[in-house]
C-alpha cells in the first residue's frame, strides 16, 4: 500500500498541543504523588514517552502485553497477560496508557486484573477512542481524541505490524 492512499487524521503539531494539555491535566490531578505509569504493548509506545516527558510529577514506568483468548482478533472477547509488569503496585497508583479503546473488551478486562493487585488507584490515559465500537461500557478517564470508527495507524498504532513508526495518525483505507 502507498502512503498516498492514507489521509492524515492527526497532525504531529495537533497530537504534540493534545498531548500537553492531556500532561497538565494528569500532572495536577497526580500532584503528591508517584504514580506508575503502564504502557500497553506494542500500539502505546509513542504516546507513552511523549506523555511522560510533559508530565511533572515524577512516575514509575513498566510495560504490559495483553493477548486474546481465541480467535486472533483484536476484539474477541476476555484477555490474558502476555507479558506482565515487573512492579508490585500494591498502594501505588496506576495509570495504564493505551492506545486506542474500541469495543472496550481489553481495558476493561485489564482494569480488573490489575485491581486484584491492590493498587491505590488505577485510572486509564487512552490516546484515541472509538465510542461507537463498544460492546462493554467502558469510560477511559483521560482521551487525546475521540475518534469515528475508521481503521487508524501510526504514533504506534498499526495494521500487521506495519505503519506504527508513522510520526501522526492517519486513516487506512482499503484494508481488504
Ligand atoms: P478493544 O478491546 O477496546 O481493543 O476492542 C483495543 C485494541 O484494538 C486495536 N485497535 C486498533 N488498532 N487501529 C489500530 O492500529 C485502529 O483503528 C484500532 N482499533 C482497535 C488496538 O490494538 C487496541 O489496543
Ligand atoms: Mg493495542
Amino acid at each position: 500500500m502507498k502512503n498516498g492512499e492514507m489521509e492524515v487524521l492527526f497532525s504531529r503539531e495537533m497530537i504534540d498541543r493534545r498531548v500537553r494539555e492531556l500532561a497538565d491535566r494528569i500532572s495536577l490531578e497526580y500532584e503528591g504523588t508517584e504514580p506508575l505509569v503502564v504502557g500497553v504493548l506494542k500500539g502505546a509506545f509513542v504516546f507513552m514517552a511523549d506523555l511522560v516527558r510533559h508530565l511533572h510529577v515524577p512516575c514509575g514506568i513498566d510495560f504490559i502485553r495483553v493477548a486474546s483468548y481465541g480467535s486472533g482478533s483484536t476484539s474477541s472477547g476476555k484477555v490474558r497477560i502476555g507479558k506482565d509488569i515487573e512492579t508490585p503496585i500494591s498502594g501505588r497508583d496506576v495509570l495504564i496508557v493505551e492506545d486506542i479503546v474500541d469495543t472496550g473488551l481489553t481495558l476493561s478486562s485489564l482494569v480488573k486484573i490489575l485491581r486484584e493487585r491492590h493498587p491505590a488507584s488505577i485510572r486509564v490515559c487512552a490516546f484515541l477512542d472509538k465510542r461507537e465500537r463498544r460492546q462493554v461500557p467502558f469510560e477511559a478517564d483521560y482521551v487525546g481524541f475521540s475518534i469515528p470508527d475508521h481503521f487508524v495507524v501510526g504514533y504506534g498504532l498499526d495494521f500487521n505490524e506495519k505503519f506504527r513508526f508513522f510520526p501522526d495518525v492517519r486513516v487506512l483505507k482499503n484494508i481488504i
